[in-house]
């Protein structure tokens, strides 16, 4: 356990899909362990998993948590360790549907490393809840489209329900021409969502790029989203880094 605020359990969220959830917990991860935070990124999307692709770490264990949960295996059988970033662990999801017990798994397992990152399913329901319950903190990621904002305040409030009260911001795909164009302020939107702004990411190619050749964007680049999620990182484990 780290001093202060740092460290614990941290789902990323937004209620909406496609806003970046999966691109944030694996670039936010692999920062964490490259800064030399023992971190476990959790696969919390069962079906539709795909933060083992973000992370270039498909097929990198045989077992997932439903295999935990029913006894199968151990955690150290279905974490596996990032051949590249030291530090950085991973536990995948089912490709069917999960089992319940995913909360209490880790409640437990977060006391064996610094952070844990919890990638949420879209939606606002008993996935986005299984993913969700047992965290300490939660991270939303949402566009500055007033559609995706809506979904991020909405699901503030079902956070708070959980129990979750420390929730924090990260706006991304932010493009400045488009802001511009319509004359939107992001301190509308940050209003609008009701969370703590954490840090904002670019939009950038590099995201798709890197998603593509199946290589964490950490490791492809350490300019733009990789640079803004860098900082983000660092302002998560309590270094003071000004918002850009
Ligand atoms: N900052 C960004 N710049 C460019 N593309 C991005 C950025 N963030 C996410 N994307 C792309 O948007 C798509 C959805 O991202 P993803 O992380 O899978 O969202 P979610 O997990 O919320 O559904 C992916 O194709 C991803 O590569
Ligand atoms: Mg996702």
């Amino acid at each position: 356990m780290l001093d202060g605020s740092a460290g614990g359990a941290i789902v990323i969220t937004s209620g909406k899909g496609g806003t970046g959830k999966t691109t944030a917990a694996a670039a936010l991860g692999s920062c964490l362990a490259l800064l030399g935070r023992r971190t476990l990124c959790v696969d919390g999307d069962a079906v539709l998993k795909n933060l083992d692709l973000c992370l270039g770490m498909a097929d990198a264990s045989i077992y997932d948590y439903n295999d935990i949960l029913s006894g199968r295996c151990s955690p150290d059988d279905a974490i596996a360790a990032h051949r590249e970033i030291p530090n950085l662990y991973f536990l995948t999801a089912p490709v069917e549907a999960a089992r319940p017990g995913l909360p209490e798994l880790i409640k437990d397992l977060k006391k064996k490393y610094d952070y844990v990152i919890i990638d949420s399913p879209a939606g606002l329901g008993a996935g986005f809840h299984e993913a969700s319950a047992g965290a300490d903190k939660a991270i939303i990621v949402s566009s500055v489209e007033p559609s995706s904002c809506r979904d991020a305040a909405r699901t503030v409030q079902e956070l708070e329900a959980l129990g979750i009260s420390d929730v924090r911001l990260i706006l991304n795909r932010i493009r400045p021409s488009v802001l511009r164009s319509v004359k939107m302020n992001l301190d509308d939107a940050i209003d609008r969502i009701g969370a703590r702004l954490l840090g904002y990411i670019p939009e950038d190619k590099a995201v798709i790029i890197a998603a593509a050749i199946g290589k964490p964007l950490m490791l492809h680049t350490g300019k733009g989203a990789a640079a803004a999620a860098m900082r983000i990182a660092r302002r998560l484990d309590g270094q003071k880094v000004p918002i850009a």
